[in-house]
């Protein structure tokens, strides 16, 4: 096993993409912290890890809350005694033209996508440090690298995230902390339902991918472990995306059909 005797926090751990990080991070060894806002969802996602032979707890969280975030590192210190890995995963999106775009839609998706990460970064690091290392993992997006129709803030925030990935790596030389992200194209999800299953535009999107459809969270849980864990020490201020190949290929319609 990978993470043998790891201890992992996991942001928004009980849905999506971060409630199948949690179970691939314990099926490699770690002990799992579920940082969550719905609790609900957060006790399906322990409930999973402990009937695969896992440990985990879950810690009311919100990512965007300093309190809230320093108390969940001190949650997941009192139980497992140390922090080895954060998964930065949380994330919203309001979908709003500029014109109706409001300032507090901004301020929310600017607080729980891009501070939230620095507030996790923040409190974690000094037990990182304490360890000798430690692994960051932060999520961006496709958005990450090009404008999208509706989604200002989200674009901005997770544009944003590749820049405090590197300057976190940055000012972390010398402690044997990595830090990266995790850049998903379409991945099917509570967050994106709705896109998934429209009948046209469902299936175009997934098209738009040179794999030819949309990702699915075990998708992206690999890469997760892998930045987690020693193979990807050489690995710090990155990105990797994992899109299907979406950002690699500018398509007209019918042309990956064949
Ligand atoms: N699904 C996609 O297609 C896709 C594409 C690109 C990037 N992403 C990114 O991947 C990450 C996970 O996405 P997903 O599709 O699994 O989302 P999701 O909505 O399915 O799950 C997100 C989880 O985060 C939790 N959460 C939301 N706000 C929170 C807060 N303030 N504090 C703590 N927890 C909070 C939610 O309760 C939920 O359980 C996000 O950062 C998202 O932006 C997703």
């Amino acid at each position: 096993m990978k993470l043998e005797n790891k201890v992992a926090i996991v942001t928004g751990g009980g849905k999506g993409i971060g409630a199948e990080i949690c179970l691939s991070l314990a099926k490699e060894g770690a002990k799992i912290v579920i940082a969550e806002m719905d609790i609900e969802s957060g006790k399906n996602s322990q409930k999973r890890i402990i009937e695969n032979g896992g440990d985990a707890i879950v810690v009311e969280t919100n990512v965007a809350d300093e309190f809230s975030v320093n108390n969940m590192a001190e949650e997941a210190v009192k139980k497992f005694r140390k922090i080895d890995i954060l998964i930065n995963n949380a994330g919203i999106r309001h979908i709003n033209n500029i014109l109706d775009h409001t300032k507090k839609q901004w301020d929310e998706m600017l607080s729980v996508n891009l501070t939230g990460p620095y507030l996790c970064c923040k409190a974690v690091i000094p037990y990182m440090i304490k360890n000798g290392k430690g692994k960051i993992v932060n999520f961006g997006s496709i958005a990450s690298f090009m404008g999208r129709p509706d989604r200002v803030a989200y674009v901005a925030a997770k544009t944003g995230v590749l820049g405090l990935t590197r300057a976190l790596a940055v000012d972390l030389t010398g402690k044997n902390i990595n830090v990266n992200t995790i850049c998903p194209g379409l991945i099917s999800t509570p967050f994106n339902q709705k896109f998934a299953e429209d009948p046209v535009h469902g299936e175009a999107w997934g098209k738009e991918t040179i794999v030819g459809r949309w990702g699915v969270p075990s998708d992206i849980s690999g890469a997760a472990v892998f930045l987690s864990s020693d193979d990807s020490d050489f690995i710090n201020g990155s990105e990797i995306k994992i899109d299907g190949g979406w950002l690699a290929a500018k398509t007209r319609k019918g042309e990956l059909e064949n």
